[in-house]
């Protein structure tokens, strides 16, 4: 067997092993070798190289690719990277003509071609990722539609909401993240291919071809841009950081609502682990994991940010670090995703404890507050009437519901019987605004959620 004629410089082993990516970056040997396919395409196309050789190329290509995919290719270190290995594997199986696939083509555009390639289809995985939770999410609300829970703000019970309009919040943040995605997927969706090492290549090459063979909608406008932009990389990882941040704030209310102190649900027990000293537990771990991946994802991003930062144009090695971090935040990310939709599915709500909670009506002293401007006195001295009131309540240990009329009337004259026809219901009821917690406008919210969640 002939060994190929690539050469690399670096002869310190300890300085090659410090710069080979060839351990992370043959996760990319597919969008490598369809990259390389659709060029030799082009080069035969164009006539730079023969009809046969692009044939000969190819076929060689394609078996390479099999034996990556049935694990008997031997990834070398001494090679450095990806493209490496793969044309010195070439090489080994068709003899010089391999050393014509690299005309018109630079490992700074060939790698450029492979990220964007690599992150497109990420892109589309994990928008889909992000739609199936959702799903979940809907299902959960829609067979919930009539639990009222307190609403919370400063983590202190604030007014009564839906607990399908909640869990909608959420619903809307996702599709905020798929939205970034889309956006982030139109600024990948460019072919960097033919900007050579950087100032572009001196062959009468086709473009517009080979985007169209890898199904790219354009081509890049500056080669010293197209060889040193990461961009691409950048924004998938701050959409991927806003997305788990929405992640890590529905783990966090679901640790706190599966607690003993809130119970409003539970998670199913293929979730939750038990511990192995205290036999009543059943830790959330899914959810705390999902909150507390957060961390590496942010990390990633400020990483890539940090290597970028100054970098002189074009290509620099530096560049090289971009591929860990990743892809430690797509799998990172879509595994997250994936194990919380399958937690949230096992999902039980507790109905009774919900309830429970509200048992002393505080929740709603914005009602009580409203029913007063509604009998003419402003909101600020209704405010103050309705402080004064649970104040009152409180220091006597009942709820709004079980005053007397004699006590409600000390505060205003203007209480009335009706004073007593406010509910939790009645309270959701009323806010029937856009976007509002009544049912009416949650039942239009869920069939809007089911539409954009539809595979
Ligand atoms: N392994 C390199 C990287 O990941 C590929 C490009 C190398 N180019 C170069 N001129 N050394 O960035």
């Amino acid at each position: 067997m002939k060994s190929s004629p690539i050469k690399l410089s670096m002869t310190d082993k300890q300085a090659r092993d410090y710069g080979a990516s060839i351990p992370f970056d043959r996760r990319l040997y597919r969008q490598d070798i369809e990259g390389s396919i659709a060029h030799a395409r082009m080069l035969a196309k164009q006539e730079i190289i023969a009809g046969g050789e692009a044939a000969v190329i190819i076929k060689g290509l394609d078996s390479i690719r099999k034996e990556i995919e049935r694990g008997r290719f031997q990834f070398r270190t001494e090679l450095e990277d990806i493209h490496m290995n793969i044309e010195a594997r070439l090489f080994e199986k068709i003899g010089e003509t391999a050393g014509k696939l690299h005309t018109a083509r630079s490992r700074n555009d060939q790698m450029a071609l492979d990220l964007r390639l690599f992150v497109k289809e990420e892109i589309l995985k994990t928008v889909d990722k992000i739609r199936a939770l959702q799903a979940v999410l809907v299902e959960l609300a829609g067979a919930n539609k009539d639990v009222i829970m307190p609403g919370y703000t400063h983590l202190q019970q604030a007014q009564p909401v839906l607990l399908a309009h909640h869990l909608l919040a959420y619903f809307e943040m996702f599709q905020r993240d798929k939205e970034r995605f889309h956006d982030c997927l139109g600024r990948t969706d460019v072919m960097p291919l033919g900007s050579g090492a950087l100032g572009g290549v001196p062959y009468h090459i086709d473009r517009e071809f080979v985007a169209q063979e890898l199904g790219f909608s354009k081509v890049s406008t500056n080669s010293l841009d197209a060889v040193s932009d990461r961009d691409f990389i950048i924004e998938y990882e701050a959409a991927a950081a806003i997305t788990i941040m929405h992640l890590s704030r529905l783990a966090e209310e679901l640790v706190l609502w599966s607690s003993n102190e809130f119970g409003f649900i539970k998670i199913g027990e293929a979730f939750t682990t038990g511990s192995s000293i205290m036999p009543q537990k059943k830790n959330p771990d899914v959810a705390e994991l999902a909150r507390g991946k957060t961390g590496r994802v942010y990390g990633h991003l400020m990483g890539m940010l940090t290597i970028m930062k100054s970098l002189p144009l074009a290509y620099n090695r530096d560049m090289q670090e971009d591929k860990e971090g990743l892809f430690d935040t797509v799998d990172t990310l879509q595994a997250s995703l994936a194990v919380s939709a399958g937690m949230i599915k096992t999902i039980k709500i507790n109905a009774g404890r919900i309830a429970q909670a509200m048992k002393t009506d505080y929740v709603l002293a914005t009602d009580l507050a409203d029913y007063l401007v509604k009998k003419g006195l402003p909101f600020r001295r209704a405010h103050g009437v309705v402080a004064r009131l649970s104040e009152y309540a409180m220091s006597k240990g009942k709820s709004f519901r079980e005053l007397g009329r004699k006590e409600y009337r000390e505060f205003s004259p203007l209480f009335a019987g009706d004073v007593y026809d406010i509910t939790l219901a009645s309270s959701v009821v009323a806010r029937n605004v856009a976007g509002g917690t009544s049912p009416q406008q949650v039942a239009k919210a869920l069939r809007r959620a089911r539409r954009l969640t539809k595979k």
